[in-house]
């Protein structure tokens, strides 16, 4: 079975999700953004069934959204690049990471981080209070493979080569220049992991600017779709989004959790999906016309509203 492409190794990555999440996208996508693109997970995989015309890749980790912008449109240099660290690392491959990651915090070459991420525990970036990256390596295995690497950045290229922009700004900038053919997925950092601000990531978000943000998107008729909170069993994490938004809410599983199955516990973790008013009108005028995928169960799932909670 064909895989889909995915060099970035990065910890609340989509790709497992992304199947369940592109059946809610329209057919008619001029530019499909990402302003938290993380790893790209959903741009690639959209790319990949062409749904989309264009893809605005953004994230404010600049040299994350510099790495991808390596990957798609220097493919080769970038594995030639990424198999010469991965060779070095054997004669003492943990001091070796811990001089990559200095290198990287005082260059900041996106080019270090793809190693980075392939070598650091569970592709999980961690930042200090001064935005240095210091996530520890992962001491039982040494990263993806040279060859499966360059196999996965190759790929890439040539799903969103010549079809994609790059930009590391912060999302409210990249909303304002949206247009009503263009889809927008955000994926924000999920709130209150670590106080006020999400150490896993280089930023977090306000959750009063983010619903400011969605309500100017509602009066511009931007259609757009949000992962934000969700919930393991019966307990929800993050705030959910408000109902004056007139929102739609998925539930979409994504699985039992490892560290519930650790500790015995049978526990599913739901990830919350909201689609913008207009998504859902032309789902309703157009029915299944204007979307990829369409089943009963869909339909359903469609009818479970926030402003029905
Ligand atoms: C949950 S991750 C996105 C994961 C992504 N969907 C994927 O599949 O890899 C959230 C991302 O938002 C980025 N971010 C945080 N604050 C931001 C801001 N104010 N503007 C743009 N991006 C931001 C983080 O750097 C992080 O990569």
């Amino acid at each position: 079975m064909k895989t889909t492409p995915h060099p970035i190794q990065y910890q609340g990555s989509k790709r497992n999700l992304a199947p369940d999440i592109l059946r809610y996208l329209p057919k008619d996508i001029d530019c499909l953004i990402e302003p938290f693109s993380g790893s790209a997970a959903i741009s690639i995989a959209a790319a990949e069934r062409q749904m989309a015309k264009n893809y605005w890749i953004n994230d404010i980790n600049k040299p994350l959204s510099e790495l991808l912008q390596i990957i798609v449109e220097s493919p080769i240099e970038m594995a030639s690049f990424y198999e010469q660290i991965w060779n070095a690392q054997h004669s003492n491959s943990l001091e070796h990471y811990y001089q990559v990651r200095e290198s990287f915090n005082h260059t900041k070459d996106p080019r270090l981080f793809l190693y980075l991420l392939a070598r650091c525990v569970k592709g999980s970036v961690r930042y200090n209070l001064e935005g240095l990256f210091n996530q520890s390596p992962d001491k039982r295995r040494y990263g993806t493979r040279p060859e499966t690497m360059r196999a996965n950045i190759v790929g890439v290229s040539k799903l969103l080569k010549g079809k994609s922009k790059f930009s590391s700004s912060d999302y409210k900038e990249i909303l304002f220049q949206s247009n009503k053919n263009d889809l927008i997925y955000m994926d924000p950092p999920y709130q209150g992991v670590c106080g006020d601000r999400d150490c896993r990531y280089l930023s977090g978000i306000d959750h009063n600017d983010f619903v400011a943000a969605l309500e100017k998107l509602n009066s511009r008729e931007i259609r757009y779709i949000v992962s934000y909170d969700g919930r393991r069993g019966n307990k929800e994490f993050g705030k959910s989004l408000p109902d004056f938004l007139d929102l739609t809410r998925i539930e979409l599983n994504a699985g039992r959790s490892s560290q519930a199955t650790l500790l015995g516990r049978d526990e599913i973790t739901y990830e919350s999906l909201y689609l913008s008013r207009n998504l859902i009108e032309n789902f309703s005028k157009k029915s299944t016309e204007n979307y990829r995928y369409s089943s009963v169960q869909q339909l359903a799932l469609l009818e479970y509203h926030t402003g029905y909670a």
